[in-house]
């Protein structure tokens, strides 16, 4: 009667200011992960620039970090174990003592005194199970506290409630689009106003950072604008069903990623059930065919983690197969085509102006050379658009774009 709540009581004393300090443990544990990752996949860089003792540094800094927090929690937490034995041995002495006087009175029974002693022993290991329970529960609600952060987090991009499942065509409209990134004050995109019709080539063009990519993940939501609209085929992105809606707009990232598999596995990616020669198709479209076919092994060629044994150009028409192969109405390219050298280029161009003329494509580019042909292009600068035309009016038009091409003629010049 007397150790039961005793213990209950230290357990109760103690816990409560063990649950912050796992809480900060846990949230430690996840910097020092995110350090080996970041160091693990930039590698090369960390070596190129003989960064390896600062990293090391680094990782050791916040290495030691969660060493401290970790035995700070941990001694409180052992410190419960002695007090738990102090309890459960006084008791049994305490036992001994009591009983041991009634034995010599001859009121009790030494078999007697033997089986409390056993019952009060086993009732006691119960405690100090369940306190070791209580100590892992705690643990692990630190950690399932961090699991739900992430799975409670809700997307910004919210449904339509009776969503439209379809394109029309691919056409694309912007009506006075303002941008902001999210807890930035920033306006990135200024009043933004433009039509594509559908199956039209459009250029962009723009230094760094004037907005190009925002731009463009406009149109398959995502992000949402802050002010305006912006139209695929008659309607306002928000309306569609966001999943049919990404299906039909291909977008190939500035970054982008190929997963470790077989060539075919990457290319299913785009379309689950593909057959090979649909494969064939796209890669030949975007002028990879040329170096698959060589791989004696094919389709079957392996990538490594990231496209590693790939160079820059073939990620680049690799991905760009994997996005067509999804027959979209509008196909975005965000640079896609910049570490392709200018022939294979121009012949993707010829491609898109042939074979997929149906398909609205729009091409960010660095090169005027790849946006030349294009129907329409826009010059972006600082986040507004400088000026709209083909390459005949901006060259009249525009000054932006009549410096670009000149800077880039004298290139070619010499
Ligand atoms: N995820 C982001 N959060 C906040 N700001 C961003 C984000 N991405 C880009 N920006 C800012 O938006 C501006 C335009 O960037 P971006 O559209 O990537 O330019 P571009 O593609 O033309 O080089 C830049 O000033 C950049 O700092
Ligand atoms: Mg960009």
């Amino acid at each position: 009667m007397v150790a039961v709540p005793l213990t209950a009581a230290t357990i109760g004393i103690i816990l409560p200011k063990a649950r912050p300090l796992f809480q900060k443990l846990q949230g430690r544990v996840d910097r020092v992960n995110a350090i080996i990752q970041e160091n693990l996949i930039g590698i090369r860089v960390v070596k190129s620039f003989n960064r390896q003792s600062y990293e090391e540094r680094r990782f050791k800094e916040r290495n030691d970090d969660l060493k401290n927090t970790a035995l700070s929690a941990i001694s409180l937490v052992i410190s419960v174990m002695p007090m738990l034995n102090l309890i459960v041995y006084s008791t049994i002495i305490a036992v001994l003592w009591f009983g041991g006087r009634q034995v010599s009175a001859g009121t009790m029974g030494s078999g007697e005194l033997i089986s409390f002693i056993t019952y009060i022993t086993q009732v006691l290991m119960s405690l100090l199970m369940m306190s070791f329970f209580f100590m892992n529960l705690l643990r692990g609600s630190a950690s399932a506290g961090r699991i739900l952060e992430v799975l409670s987090t809700e997307s910004e991009i919210k449904e339509a409630e009776t969503p439209v499942k379809e394109l029309k065509d691919g056409s694309v409209t912007f009506e006075h689009v303002c941008f902001s990134y999210p807890g930035s004050p920033e306006k990135t995109l200024k009043d933004i106003n433009f039509h594509i019709k559908s199956g039209e080539t459009i250029g962009i063009i723009g230094s760094t950072g004037s907005s190009k990519t925002t731009l463009v993940q406009l149109i398959p939501r995502l992000y949402d604008v802050t002010e305006g609209s912006v139209k695929v085929g008659g309607v306002d992105v928000r309306e569609y069903d966001v999943k049919a809606l990404r299906d039909q707009v291909a977008f190939v990232l500035q970054k982008n990623t190929l997963f470790s598999g077989t060539i075919r596995e990457n290319m299913q990616w785009g379309k689950e059930d593909a057959s090979d020669e649909e494969i064939i198709k796209v890669l030949k479209q975007a002028q990879a065919w040329e170096f698959v076919s060589k791989y004696e092994d094919g389709l079957d060629h392996w990538v490594e983690q990231g496209g590693d044994n790939f160079s820059g150009g073939q990620k680049q028409r690799l991905t760009i197969a994997r996005a067509l192969l999804k027959s979209p109405k509008i196909l975005i390219l965000d640079d896609s085509t910049s570490a392709v050298d200018m022939t294979t280029d121009a012949r993707i161009q010829q491609v898109f102006k042939t074979d997929l003329k149906d398909i609205t494509t729009i091409i960010i580019a660095q090169r005027i050379s790849s946006i030349q042909q294009a129907d329409k292009i826009i010059v972006m600068h600082e986040g507004k658009i400088e000026s709209m035309g083909d390459h005949e009016t901006l060259m009249v038009k525009s000054p932006i774009y009549r410096e670009i091409y000149q800077s880039q003629l004298k290139g070619v010049a010499v």
